[in-house]
């Protein structure tokens, strides 16, 4: 009887090992923006690859929109473990204490994709990344959002034209600089409270690549967008360190390789998925959108580009120099 008792217990216990061994392997991936954007496709895309090629060994849980966690909460949410992946705009490492990050944030750095990609796929995107290891954080890829336009309720041509106007921007002290250049008031705010700060006139403006702006459906709350192509946003897709570090060879050889094509199809859609935004919002015929002449465009660099003198101590010399010899920027 007794033997009977022990060898049930043993079986359970087995069954119990096995079904904990068969349990799959959870990510949680939060970000901010909708499902359809570059940052939403993509994301979905690595899930798909990272699920089929780790045989359902991994789960990826997928929380766009800010649903799990929204700006100034998501870092210390992946810092902690309470997600395993994000994928924050390359303007939000300023409060990690990694500033070097706003280098992407200069204006007129990037004359096209192409440019970016050599300091993205380049030594100054590698470094950049080796300085988040000892924030128990994991570079994984780059992925392209696209050029900003701004936006407000009036015709924004020149800089004169945004004195006065409070402007909403990410967290980050380049673009803070960038909107006082211009005259107008920046203020910071998470990316899911824009469309009410913008509704109510907590501001009266922002800046964003159009992909962003219509899918947050921002036509409804602004009268003109201005297609000033004035600056770069895209993402760093980062993981938790310790957790990335922990998981079994073949699952990380197979999510690296998972990344490495949804990151050749997120940069791959990102181009087409911004001009087809601008297209949508001239459609909804809510939104003017606003051409640049070459001399409002030329005003607009003017003003701006003594920006990066500013944050030349912020960004650091160096990192500016090397982007700067990438690109071929000359100041
Ligand atoms: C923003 O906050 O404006 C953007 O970073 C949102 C995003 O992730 O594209």
């Amino acid at each position: 009887m007794r033997f009977t008792t022990l060898a049930v217990a043993a079986v359970a216990f087995a069954f119990a090992l096995t079904a904990q061994a068969q349990q799959p392997i959870i990510i949680k991936f939060s970000h901010v923006v909708a499902i359809d954007t570059p940052k939403g496709k993509a994301a979905e895309y690595f899930k798909k690859l990272a699920e089929e090629r780790t045989k359902g060994r991994v789960k990826v849980e997928l929380y766009p929109n800010s649903a799990l966690f929204k700006d100034g909460e998501e870092m210390e949410a992946l810092q902690l473990g309470s997600v395993q992946m994000l994928a924050p705009s390359l303007a939000k490492f300023g409060p990690l204490g990694v500033r070097e990050f706003e280098v992407f944030d200069l204006p007129y750095m990037f004359d096209d994709y192409s440019e970016l990609h050599k300091v993205t796929q380049g030594p100054v995107g590698a470094a950049l990344f080796k300085k988040l290891e000892s924030k128990g954080i994991v570079g994984l890829a780059y992925w392209d959002n696209g050029f900003k336009v701004m936006s407000a309720n009036k015709p924004i041509r020149v800089p004169a034209d945004y004195k006065g106007l409070k402007m909403r921007i990410q967290s980050s002290k380049v673009l803070g600089d960038e909107i006082k250049a211009l005259g107008g008031i920046p203020q910071v705010m998470a990316f899911s409270e824009v469309y009410q700060a913008l509704q109510t006139g907590v501001v009266d403006g922002t800046e964003n690549p159009p992909s962003n702006f219509y899918t947050q459906k921002m036509q409804e709350v602004q009268k003109y967008l201005a297609l000033t192509d004035h600056g770069y946003l895209g993402y760093a897709v980062i993981a938790n360190k310790k957790f990335w570090d922990g998981l079994p060879a073949d699952i990380r050889t197979a999510l690296d390789s998972a990344m490495k094509d949804a990151t050749k199809f997120a940069n791959d859609i990102a181009k087409k998925e911004n001009d087809d935004s601008i297209e949508a919002v001239r459609k909804t015929g809510k939104t003017e959108i606003i051409t640049l002449t070459p001399e409002q465009k030329a005003a607009m660099k003017k003003a701006l580009v003594v920006v990066h003198k500013e944050n030349e101590s912020r960004v650091g010399k160096d990192t500016i120099a090397e982007v700067y010899k990438a690109t071929g920027f000359a100041p």
